[in-house]
């Protein structure tokens, strides 16, 4: 059944669980995260991207996940809309049945420029009260949180976050995050904790403290009954790297955030965790293996049924490393 954000994130809250919300963006996605959620019984966050909606089309989308709520009536499913860049993209999304938007005011709507405290409220308490007049729960950022879409870090140059990110100052703010939550009323808050998006995120091996642990405990102390959100929350499991690698790949060395990090970071208040790189990851290597072991096959359904395995297993390490499993 379909549920809120809102509805999910209060349970684990209660039960002091963390909840990944996985990127989709076809078949094979859905279906390999419904699959480790059945295994696990786990309660599911499908997450998909304004690329994820050109990729696919709207209609296909809404669809899919019609299809996943169907063939699977006993998983809590959230469906939400993930960095939504205005209001109207947001509208758009609870039109098509979105159950939670992201209103992702840190950055104008190009996406690309960082947009001003002020415009970031604005645009989130309007998307806020849109969404709450029809029971759809609302995620804000607020933030410098490093991305390839702000171009502060990673994918483009493979320069990684760090030398940008652990920069106090652009962790986000205390103070400023209880001024934003009470002038906009979001249900869950994006934080910058020193992380970034994709698959460049460390290129040295991290020897713990990448996240910023006393950020979090001190944001989470000042607004507790906010969900904290950690984007850029790809391991890069090396395991995955060196099958690429092995079959032809070209992916230089790089680190994601390890999973005991995220753990910690789960005891101190993060509740949502998002993850698309480690899905890529998987179903790439898985594809580039099984091309390269059978050369003669030419049916993708072999292919894209090594995809959905690996990214189904990816998603049981995950749902079983936050505490999800046993939760829907
Ligand atoms: O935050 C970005 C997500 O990884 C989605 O990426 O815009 O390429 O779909 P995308
Ligand atoms: P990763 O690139 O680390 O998977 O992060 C995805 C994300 O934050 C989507 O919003
Ligand atoms: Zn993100």
């Amino acid at each position: 059944a379909m549920i809120s954000l809102r509805q999910l994130l209060d349970h684990a809250a209660e039960h002091q669980y963390g909840v990944p919300a996985f990127n989709v963006n076809n078949l094979e996605q859905i279906q390999a995260i419904m699959q480790a959620a059945r295994k696990t019984d786990s309660p599911v966050i499908l997450q998909a991207s304004a690329g994820a909606r050109k990729y696919a089309g709207e209609p296909f989308l809404r669809k899919m996940v019609e299809a996943a709520a169907e063939m699977y009536p006993e998983i809590p499913i959230v469906m939400h809309q993930d960095h939504g860049a205005s209001p109207s993209m947001c509208m758009q999304a609870i039109r098509s049945g979105f159950t939670s938007v992201m209103m992702d005011g840190s950055l104008m709507e190009d996406a690309k420029t960082p947009a001003s405290y002020d415009y970031n409220v604005g645009v989130t308490r309007r998307v806020v009260e849109m969404a709450h007049a029809v029971g759809v729960s609302v995620e804000g950022e607020l933030g410098c949180l490093g991305s390839l879409e702000s171009g502060m870090a990673g994918e483009e140059d493979g320069s990684g976050a760090e030398g940008v990110l652990s920069h106090d100052q652009l962790l986000t703010d205390p103070q400023q995050a209880v001024d934003f939550v009470s002038r906009t009323g979001v249900d869950a808050l994006a934080i910058a904790i020193g992380t970034s998006h994709g698959a460049y995120k460390f290129s040295r091996k991290p020897t713990g403290d990448i996240l910023a642990i006393d950020r979090i405990k001190e944001i989470h102390a000042r607004i507790p009954k906010t969900h904290l959100v950690m984007h850029g929350s790809s391991s890069v499991p090396q395991e995955w790297l060196a099958v690429i690698r092995d079959f032809g790949g070209d992916i230089k060395e790089t680190y994601g955030v390890p999973v005991e990090e995220i753990q910690e970071g789960i005891r101190h208040g993060v509740r949502k965790v998002n993850i698309d790189t480690d899905i890529r990851l998987a179903m790439t290597g898985a594809m580039r293996r099984a091309m390269g072991q059978d050369r003669s096959e030419f049916d993708p359904r072999k292919f894209l049924k090594e995809a959905t395995a690996a990214a189904r297993d990816v998603c049981i390490d995950r749902f079983q490393a936050f505490g999800t499993a046993g939760m829907a």
